[in-house]
Formats: C-alpha cells, sequence, structure tokens
C-alpha cells in the first residue's frame, strides 16, 4: 500500500500572510502544497496565479501541487511549469485535446493529475490512466473551501483502484473536498493515497496544522 500523504490546500489559510502559513504547513509535516487555481470561469471563484506561486515556492522545499481549474487550460501549462509547479492537474472538460495537454505536461517534466468532479465520470480519462501520475478525485463540486464532503464519490474511488490493479498501474489516488477526521478513514479505505484539506487543517483545533495533520494521517 502507498504511504499516506496530506496536500493542505492554501485556499483556507490566511492570505495576507501566505509566504508564513506555508511554513507553517512545512513545520507542521505537510508532504506537499495543494494550489487551488480558479478562473471565474470554469468554476465561481477567483484565485491565484502564476506569478503568486512563483514568489511561495521561492522559500518552500515542498512538492508544489497544482489544481488548475481554468478553462480552457492548455495555453496556460507552460506558465505554471514556469512558476514552479511539480504536479499539474487538469480537469478533462477543460481541454478539447486530453492527449495533448497531458504531453504538454511531461514536456516540461512536471507531474501529469486528471481532475473527475462529482458528476465527471471514470469513462473521461479512461484511455489515459497508463500516461498520468495522479488521479485527483473531487468530494466537492469545485469553487469554494469549506464544503460538505459528497460520500458518492467513495464508489468512484473504489472503482478507480479496481482498474488501477486490474491494468497494474501506479498512479496516486488524490481526493479533495470536505475531508475531515471523520470521513478521511473512508477515503483511505475506498482507495486514496493523498487527502487535501483546507478547512480541517487550517481551522481544526485551533489551527495547530501539526495536530491536524497527523490526526488525519492515524483516523
Ligand atoms: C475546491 C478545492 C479544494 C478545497 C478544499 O474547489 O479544489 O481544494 O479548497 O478545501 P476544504 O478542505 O475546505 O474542502
Ligand atoms: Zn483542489
Amino acid at each position: 500500500m502507498k504511504k499516506i500523504q496530506i496536500s493542505p490546500s492554501i485556499l483556507s489559510a490566511d492570505f495576507s500572510q501566505l509566504g508564513n502559513e506555508i511554513k507553517r504547513l512545512e513545520k507542521g509535516g505537510a508532504d506537499m502544497i495543494h494550489v487551488d487555481v480558479m478562473d471565474g470561469h470554469f468554476v465561481p471563484n477567483l484565485t491565484i496565479g502564476p506569478p503568486v506561486i512563483k514568489s511561495l515556492k521561492k522559500n518552500c522545499s515542498l512538492k508544489f501541487d497544482v489544481h488548475l481549474m481554468i478553462s480552457p487550460v492548455h495555453k496556460y501549462i507552460e506558465a505554471f511549469a514556469d512558476a514552479g509547479a511539480d504536479i499539474i492537474t487538469i480537469h478533462p472538460e477543460t481541454t478539447d485535446n486530453l492527449k495533448a495537454s497531458i504531453l504538454k505536461i511531461k514536456k516540461f517534466n512536471k507531474k501529469v493529475g486528471v481532475c473527475l468532479n462529482p458528476g465527471s465520470k471514470i469513462d473521461l480519462i479512461i484511455d489515459f490512466l497508463d500516461q498520468v501520475d495522479l488521479v485527483l478525485i473531487m468530494s466537492v463540486n469545485p469553487g469554494f473551501g469549506g464544503q460538505k464532503f459528497m460520500p458518492k464519490v467513495l464508489d468512484k474511488i473504489k472503482k478507480l483502484k479496481k482498474i488501477q490493479n486490474e491494468k497494474n498501474l501506479d498512479f496516486d489516488i488524490e481526493i479533495d473536498g470536505g475531508i475531515n477526521f471523520d470521513n478521511c478513514k473512508s477515503a483511505i479505505d475506498a482507495g486514496a493515497n493523498i487527502l487535501v484539506s483546507g478547512t480541517t487543517i487550517f481551522k481544526s483545533n485551533n489551527g495547530n496544522i501539526k495536530k491536524n495533520i497527523d490526526l488525519l494521517k492515524s483516523q
């Protein structure tokens, strides 16, 4: 079994203190940093782009797990690669040529992720599973932190895990949205090995990041 990793989403951080917030995550034992990039078009919210990622990355040794919720995504891949993203995850609905977008991410020597919204089926990515490093399963509709976990996506993770075993593939399975101390075990049991979490990590236990990361790993 793969080691369970925690990828805290900085969407719930104090944006006036972002550099310090990343340091707190690093000290607290985060395995990577999840950066949610939103365009106000594919999702109904706007966040940050390449210049902010570039500045944050300068002072952080952890990998940046960059979740792009922007459409069309293809022409922006290079900018995020240049900014220092280590994993670039895209939604299949945001490109008219998923194969070309995957190849573009690889061309910049970045890890490739593909992401499925709660309503999106595995069929959308099935032909590309042997070409990706990570599959991100959304457990909320993307756009905002602090939403309620949708347990129905656990079946999709189980199905994906089964396909992975049958095809003898090795991609990571990451889950994103509404993860807390009560549901993290069900996500891991279903097959997820990377947990994204914003609200739980930054707001639970008075913002004790180390405690919250340890608790998510040990449930
Ligand atoms: C939602 C984002 C998530 C979200 C996670 O669009 O992709 O990363 O911010 O935050 P919580 O853990 O608060 O649901
Ligand atoms: Zn995300």
